[in-house]
């Protein structure tokens, strides 16, 4: 039995707040410890957060450090030694030849409302006031605050939140024509298009193709291309950012969670020099400032991160795990009637489900699929027709064996719990398979 709490969680609904079992305690290395005793492998990094795994003792020490050397250092109006520190390390980090500037922020979702900002003053700036309308992906997440919940594709309930979608025009991610269609149609209105290079809902990858006609259309129409790696970002897919597989790299790029590996409220846009080059004018101010974007503890942990990075080679640690992942998502398409494929890439994985009748899971169940798998001892993430896996770079073979047993065994009690409630419908549903 639950008993309701002071704390008010995200987006969990009031029948499972109050449970213990739901109740993070502490966390170390890959495994997370809950209030009512459990202790789990952690198969998501927290959310695409803790890249390098809970704990990692030199970005513990380096907050502690810069928490003691300057508690705070305001951005508004002034600039600070961290900061700058930490925006020549990301600008180096993410290739200096292309990026100039960055910009400070404190979550993915404020970063994408900087740049819808970013994008319109830069039209404005060059004299094409009119391009206002930012173009995002049905399915992509980009937040929820009130700009980026307008840009997120995904149905939210935005309507109910009188979340202003004027400015806003979702396209079907991986159709050209239906990109081209738009960008034919109101080219001089579009200030950007912002896209998750994997989206994160349903780890479904840009096509190549996709992503060639998006830089042509860019060249053609004078758009601002925009990949949101808060997501993809530190090493998830492959390489340490996933546009930079790209042919050619986008004009702003996101970040936020591996950016600290998920230990500051922390995010960061960083614009190319082209771009940046359109804010040179004196006098001209971009409105836009968070009191805690990039506070030294901040900066700090960003520069611990990306040392960590290099000193554990994070990014080819990724690579082989990916290479792992792969073979063991083949043998459990091949074992586990449900499982019908896999999508994602790297280390940003969904295993597609079906029901019984071999159509994709429904919606309800899935949440019941990630309860099972964490009765079983693992934490995934619930996506559509989908349970998604992100395991830390740093996991062991030992750990990913680990997971994909976990995962194995709630697939299989979900199926029996299935199997009984088709046999037995009014029976209620067990404790253990709750959302
Ligand atoms: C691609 C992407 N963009 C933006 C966000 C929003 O980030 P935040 O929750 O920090 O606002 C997320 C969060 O999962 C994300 O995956």
């Amino acid at each position: 039995m639950s008993t309701r709490q002071a704390l008010w969680p995200s987006l969990l609904p009031p029948e499972l707040q109050g449970d213990d079992s739901l109740c993070a305690v502490s966390a170390e290395g890959v495994r997370v410890r809950f209030a009512d005793g459990r202790e789990l492998l952690c198969g998501t990094s927290g959310l695409w957060n803790c890249n390098l795994g809970y704990g990692n003792p030199a970005i513990a020490d380096a907050v502690a450090t810069a928490l003691r050397e300057a508690s705070y250092l305001t951005l508004f109006r002034y600039e600070s030694a961290c900061a700058r520190q930490a925006a020549d390390a990301l600008v180096d980090l993410c290739g200096a030849e292309h990026y100039g500037r960055v910009l400070f922020s404190t979550s993915g979702g404020a970063a994408n409302d900087l740049v819808m900002k970013v994008a319109r003053l830069y039209h404005a700036l060059r004299g094409e006031p009119r391009r206002k309308v930012v173009v995002g992906l049905r399915g992509g997440y980009h937040g929820l605050t009130f700009g980026s919940f307008a840009l997120t594709g995904e149905d939210l309930g935005q309507p109910v939140y009188g979340v202003d979608q004027r400015l806003v025009r979702h396209v079907t991610p991986n159709d050209t024509a239906e990109l081209a269609t738009l960008l034919g149609r109101q080219a001089d209105r579009i200030a950007a298009v912002v896209v998750e290079p994997v989206l994160g809902s349903g780890a479904i990858p840009l096509e190549a193709e996709y992503v060639a006609e998006l830089l042509r259309l860019r060249e053609e129409h004078g758009f601002l291309l925009v990949a949101d790696e808060v997501a993809t970002g530190f090493g998830r897919t492959g390489s340490l950012f996933a546009s930079q597989r790209w042919p050619e790299p986008p004009d702003l790029l996101v970040a936020s969670k591996g950016l600290t590996n998920g230990t500051m409220a922390a995010a960061t846009v960083v614009v190319s020099r082209g771009v940046a080059a359109a804010f040179d004018g004196p006098g001209t101010v971009l409105t836009h400032g968070e009191t805690q974007a990039g506070a030294p503890a901040t900066c700090a942990a960003i520069l611990a991160t990306i040392e960590e990075m290099r000193r554990l080679d994070a990014v080819a640690l990724g690579r082989n795990l990916a290479e792992r992942l792969d073979r063991e998502l083949e043998s459990l398409v091949a074992e586990r009637p449900e499982v019908t494929g896999t999508t994602g890439v790297g280390c940003f994985r969904a295993v597609r489900l079906a029901g019984p009748d071999g159509a994709p899971l429904p919606h309800a169940e899935v949440p019941k699929v990630v309860a099972a798998i964490r009765e079983a001892g693992a934490i995934v993430h619930p996506g559509p027709h989908c349970v998604q896996l992100f395991p830390a770079l740093t996991y062991t073979e030992a750990d990913l064996a680990e997971l994909m047993e976990r995962v194995r065994a709630g697939l299989a009690a979900h199926a029996a719990g299935l199997a009984a409630r088709a046999a037995a419908p009014d029976r209620p549903v067990p404790s253990g398979a709750r959302g």
